[in-house]
């Protein structure tokens, strides 16, 4: 765990002060790694992130996150969903690609700044609803038939990925579906994106029904083991 250094009991570095500062070393990256945070990221850290950059992750715009939104849409069913929850939806890009899917579709973010571009892209898209909400601590009332977790899984301590998947196993109809898209690289996050899938689907005890992967990213669309869900 990344902790606060201090001499006399006053804080010469934080947390996240030398979590930035391993970054700029030589090898920081490596360095980030080794000194991996393993509380789950808090809303101070993604409003940090927001505030220098209203698009932290350039969702619009790059190429790279199109290409990924596109492979995950194809990995769904043509069946509609009845009922969608979207974990960590941040601006809404791939909410507003998901919400034609769905009858209604749940999307909530741990900040409150995104989701006010969320809810503009999404105003062509009533069925949509935004919440703000700190998962796991906060869950919605409800069962879902399709749960996403895009590009969120890795900033939670492996504690909170496992406390997901229960809330997740708890909330998922009998033919739910389940998909993560997990990032691969090093960081000084929680996890890593391979850690916090594998974790969460051994913890969940969903089976695999697609599963890609790239050196960047995997993609993971889970089910219950005795659904016989109709795929395409
Ligand atoms: C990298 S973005 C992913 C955005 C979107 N899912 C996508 O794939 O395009 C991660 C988002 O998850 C949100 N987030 C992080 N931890 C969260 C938590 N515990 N509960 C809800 N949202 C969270 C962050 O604020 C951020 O907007």
């Amino acid at each position: 765990m990344l902790r606060t250094i201090t001499t006399a009991g006053r804080a010469v570095f934080s947390a996240k002060r030398l979590h930035r500062l391993s970054h700029a070393l030589p090898g920081g990256r490596r360095l980030a790694a080794l000194i991996r945070n393993r509380s789950s990221r808090n809303a101070a850290h993604f409003q940090d992130m927001y505030d220098a950059d209203p698009d932290p992750w350039h969702f619009r715009t790059s190429e790279y996150e199109q290409a990924k939104y596109r492979k995950t849409l194809e990995a769904l069913p043509t069946r509609r969903f009845g009922s969608a929850f979207e974990i960590g939806c941040s601006i809404g890009v791939l909410t507003h690609l998901l919400a034609p899917r769905c009858d209604a579709l749940l999307a909530v973010d741990i900040v409150e700044q995104p989701l006010r571009d969320a809810r503009a892209a999404c105003a062509d898209q009533p069925w949509v609803q935004f919440r703000r909400m700190q998962v796991p601590d906060e869950w919605p009332e409800g069962n879902f038939d399709l749960i996403v977790l895009s590009e969120v899984l890795y900033f939670l301590s492996p504690k909170d990925v496992a406390k997901v998947a229960d809330r997740v196993r708890a909330s998922l109809d009998a033919t739910g579906l389940v998909l993560l898209v997990n990032w691969r690289g090093r960081s000084g996050d929680p996890c890593t994106g391979d850690q916090a899938a594998d974790l969460f689907i051994q913890r969940t005890g969903l089976e695999p029904r697609v599963q890609y992967q790239e050196d960047t990213y995997r993609l993971d669309l889970l089910g219950h083991p005795q659904a016989a869900t109709r795929f395409r």
